[in-house]
């Protein structure tokens, strides 16, 4: 698939079929997550890929229970690892990490697109019902939820932001 052509096509999928995802498409959603930058190349960041009916029921419920994390068949759970970065960097690695966090969810967006799987990125959850579920160490903090599926829906693109709206050139 062309670059454009996945730029232009993704959208936020929210409805799902119920067949499940086979393990070896999470296992290249991940390795196209892990090509995404990330600062000083120290990759300070995790995932954890969760199909088991329990966890997903209370991860959802992290998530206020918004549908698309309720009916997904897999949830991708992906942590900004503090420590890791934070050991080089200091009080910047906090920020870098999440950065490493949130490029990979990009790239593993992309790639779910690319194997014609629906995903949503969902930002919005409670941090520590999501702590707690997955028994996370202090220094790993949850950034992103990206809920997929095989897409039981196709949105329409959305309008786009010119380019005068957006742009502050500088010459
Ligand atoms: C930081 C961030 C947080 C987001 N959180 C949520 C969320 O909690 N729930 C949700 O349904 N979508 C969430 N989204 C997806 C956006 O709603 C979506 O990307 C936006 O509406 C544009 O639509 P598109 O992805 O189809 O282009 C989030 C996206 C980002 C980048």
């Amino acid at each position: 698939m062309r670059l454009d052509e996945a730029l232009e096509g993704r959208r936020s999928v929210r409805k799902y079929e119920t067949r499940s995802i086979s393990r070896d498409l999470v296992l290249l959603l991940l390795e196209a997550a892990e090509m995404a930058p990330s600062a000083g190349n120290l990759r300070a960041r995790v995932y954890i890929a969760v199909t088991k009916p329990e966890m997903r029921k209370v991860l959802a419920l992290g998530a206020y229970s918004q549908s698309q994390a309720e009916s997904a068949p897999l949830l991708i759970v992906i942590c900004s690892d503090v420590e890791r970065s934070s050991r080089r960097y200091g009080d910047r690695g906090s920020l870098y990490s999440i950065q490493d966090a949130a490029a990979a969810t990009m790239c593993l967006l992309l790639k779910a697109y690319d194997l014609g799987l629906g995903a949503c990125w969902i930002g919005a959850f409670d941090e520590d019902i999501v702590r707690e579920a997955l028994d996370l160490e202090n220094f790993v903090v949850p950034v992103t939820i990206v809920s997929l599926g095989w897409p039981a829906e196709r949105p329409l693109s959305l309008p786009k932001r010119g380019n005068e709206e957006v742009v502050s050139w500088i010459e």
